[in-house]
């Protein structure tokens, strides 16, 4: 077995790598895997683009997916996560799971930051509901303002589960 991903920002590579220390598999990022493994059992991870999982699609036809995780702005919800197997098309007993990473509009370029532009007024309308001292302490109002991160491994612990009781 082995983990496959995709991060653009950094914040599901570092899953990737929490992911390989706890489980002790070798991490490859998509497209950068030696042969040897093309058709191994793997674990995938990817960013969350629009709802879809980055790079999924191309990972699936080289290996044989087990699970599947997309990493995301948004918070943890049973919601996220059925919506992100729906997108996937995930195959009948496939475990897909939904983590919350960060955001950091400093570390965008080009067609995604332009994206995002536009995305964050719309969140941050939402947000803006909040009371004010619910609104600073909310994770995703310090993603969209400062940059922020809630990369954890308490927030992985689902998937290292996952993987232990297989
Ligand atoms: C163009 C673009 C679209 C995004 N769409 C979503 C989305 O639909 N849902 C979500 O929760 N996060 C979305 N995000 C936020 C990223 O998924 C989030 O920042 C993630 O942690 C990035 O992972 P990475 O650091 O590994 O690239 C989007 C980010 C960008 C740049």
């Amino acid at each position: 077995m082995i983990i496959i991903y995709t991060s653009n920002t950094g914040n599901t590579k570092e899953y990737a790598m929490m992911l390989r220390e706890a489980l002790d598999l070798p991490a490859y990022r998509l497209g950068e895997a030696p042969a040897q493994v093309d058709g191994a059992e793997a674990v995938y991870l990817g960013w969350i683009m629009a709802g879809g999982l980055v790079g999924y699609a191309s990972a699936a036809k080289k290996y044989r997916i087990v699970c599947a995780v997309g990493v995301g702005m948004s918070p943890e919800s049973e919601e996220q996560t059925k919506k992100l197997a729906e997108k996937i098309k995930a195959p009948e007993g496939l475990p897909v799971f939904y983590l919350q990473g960060g955001y950091d509009k400093k570390k965008l370029k080009g067609f995604n930051k332009a994206v995002m532009s536009v995305v964050e007024k719309t969140i941050m309308k939402r947000l803006e509901n909040l009371p004010e001292a619910e609104r600073t302490e909310n994770p995703v109002y310090k993603m969209l303002t400062e940059g922020y991160s809630v990369v954890s491994k308490e927030r992985l612990q689902p998937v290292i589960d996952w993987y232990e009781n297989r």
